[in-house]
């Protein structure tokens, strides 16, 4: 169970996620242990398991939709897995991607779209992808009472400027600007912010520079917080998993075993049995008798 301000007291709040960095300096409390989740089921295990926040990534585009990258994920299709993982989450803190597209035209498009992620698919908060340059969009949705995880270093919409998923700031202009980056977002309002593919000083140096807590991913183990992608915890994510994922379990495996046996059962007749099978009352049965080679 993990030892968040709301542990064993119900739903954990935007506040309480605040409050975890005021006692992380004070050398008390617990970091953060978040995962992405997209779906009813899996919410509810991470749930129960104590798991902070439940992030509807963009990346459901790569882990559950086939894409290469989240570009094509749609504002839609956040809303609709959003709403799965709200339903199966009773304590955890539900934040919500901004997808591609959403905050790039105008801050009142992007108002909008989060908008409809709190109302309609029940989003406690929503994460937007960017620095600086997302400063004054953050300050608005906050303004409209919208709670804004920030995302600096690596940021996968940026895929296509950025060239490729490579660490970012690793000379000292490029960590001088990640930290502009994550105090620009602090000053903007964002409540927490993750830290995606930095070296572990340069994560380090940022936590120590802010007032709300760091979630790190690829980005060593002095953040406040972590996340990990689910499919990678649990070895969905086949070869092309991060370095930085530790894989908890071996799901692929157990899943392509799964389904052999029962295709090989299937074929052979072993399944269904007489016991997984429903039947007429005993007086009707001999009405109706079953092949004898069944
Ligand atoms: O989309 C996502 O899953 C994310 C995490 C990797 C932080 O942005």
């Amino acid at each position: 169970m993990s030892a968040t301000p709301s542990a064993g007291r119900g739903k954990l709040t935007v506040p309480d996620v605040l409050a975890t960095k005021r006692q992380r300096s004070t050398g008390e409390g617990p970091r953060l242990a978040c995962l992405t989740a997209y779906d009813y089921p899996t919410a509810v295990l991470l749930d129960e398991a104590g798991i902070d926040v439940l992030l509807v990534g963009d990346s459901v585009g790569m882990t559950v939709l086939g894409y290469d990258t989240t570009l094509p994920v749609t504002l839609e299709d956040i809303l609709h897995h959003t709403r799965a993982v709200r339903r199966g989450a009773r304590r955890a803190l539900v934040v919500a991607d901004m997808p591609y597209g959403t905050c790039q035209v105008s801050a009142e498009e992007a108002i909008r779209a989060a908008l409809r992620l709190v109302k309609e698919g029940g989003a406690e908060a929503v994460k937007v992808e960017g620095g600086e340059r997302r400063g004054d969009l953050i300050r608005q949705l906050v303004d409209a009472d919208i709670p804004v995880m920030g995302h600096v270093g690596l940021t996968p919409q940026s895929v296509n400027t950025l060239g490729g998923f490579q660490v970012q700031g690793r000379t000292i202009e490029a960590a001088d600007q990640l930290r502009r980056d994550a105090r620009a977002v602090e000053a903007a309002g964002a409540f927490a912010v993750v830290l995606e593919s930095v070296p572990r000083e340069v994560a380090a140096r940022i936590t120590a520079d802010l007032r709300i807590p760091t979630i790190g991913i690829g980005a060593g183990p002095d953040c406040d917080g972590q996340i990990l992608v689910f499919h990678d915890l649990v070895g969905l994510t086949g070869p092309g998993r991060p370095r930085f994922a530790r894989e908890y379990a071996q799901l692929a495996a157990e899943v392509s075993q799964a389904a052999r046996r029962y295709c090989a059962d299937v074929q052979g007749g072993q399944f269904p049995s007489d016991a997984e099978s429903f039947h007429l009352p005993a007086g009707l049965r001999d009405r109706f008798p079953v092949p004898s080679h069944s």
